[in-house]
C-alpha cells in the first residue's frame, strides 16, 4: 500500500466527472488499499478517488472513533434522501477550512463493496454527510460550491496562498 498525493482546491482535476467501475479487479483493490491508507494517514474520514487524481467512482469512508471500520463504496448511488440537516464539513482537498453545509439528513444508497458484492445502506448523521460529500467529489463537486460566491472566492484565495507557501 502507498500514500497517494491529494489534489488541492482549486485544482481543475477535482472538477472531473468520475466514470463507473466496470470490473472489480486487482487494480481496483490496490486503489482501494492505497486510498484507505491515504485517508487514515491524512487523517480524514472520507476520500474519493477523484481527490487522488483517479477518475473512477470509488469512495472510502470511516467515521468510527477508533478508525477501524472502513466502508468501501464502488459506484455509489444515492437512491433516496429525507429531511435536512446542517453539519460542519471539511475536506482533505481544502485543508483547514470548515463550513456549515445543509444537506439531506438521511440517505439510502446502493453501492458495490471491495469484493464486488452489491449492497444497500441507510445512513444518517455524520455518515450521511460524509457519503454525500464523497459522492459529490465523484461528480466534480466540492462543499465550497454550496457557499456564496463571495465566501468561495475567499477560500480560493486562501488556498492559492497556502499552495504558494508550500512551494516556496
Ligand atoms: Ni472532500
Amino acid at each position: 500500500m502507498s500514500i497517494l498525493p491529494i489534489l488541492l482546491y482549486p485544482d481543475v482535476q477535482l472538477r472531473k466527472l468520475a466514470t463507473p467501475v466496470n470490473e472489480i479487479d486487482g487494480r481496483i483493490d490496490i486503489l482501494v488499499g492505497d486510498m484507505l491508507q491515504t485517508m487514515y494517514e491524512a487523517p480524514g474520514i472520507g476520500l474519493a478517488a477523484t481527490q487522488v487524481n483517479v477518475h473512477k467512482r470509488v469512495v472510502v469512508v470511516d467515521v468510527s472513533e477508533e478508525c477501524n471500520t472502513p466502508l468501501v463504496l464502488i459506484n455509489p448511488e444515492l437512491v433516496e434522501h429525507h429531511g435536512e440537516a446542517e453539519a460542519q464539513e471539511g475536506c482533505l482537498s481544502i485543508p483547514e477550512i470548515y463550513e456549515t453545509i445543509k444537506r439531506p439528513a438521511q440517505v439510502h444508497i446502493k453501492a458495490i463493496d471491495r469484493e464486488g458484492n452489491p449492497f444497500e445502506l441507510d445512513a444518517d448523521g455524520l455518515l450521511a454527510t460524509c457519503i454525500q460529500h464523497e459522492i459529490d467529489h465523484l461528480d466534480g463537486k466540492l462543499f465550497v460550491d454550496y457557499l456564496s460566491a463571495l465566501k468561495r472566492n475567499r477560500i480560493r484565495k486562501k488556498m492559492l496562498k497556502l499552495i504558494r507557501d508550500q512551494d516556496d
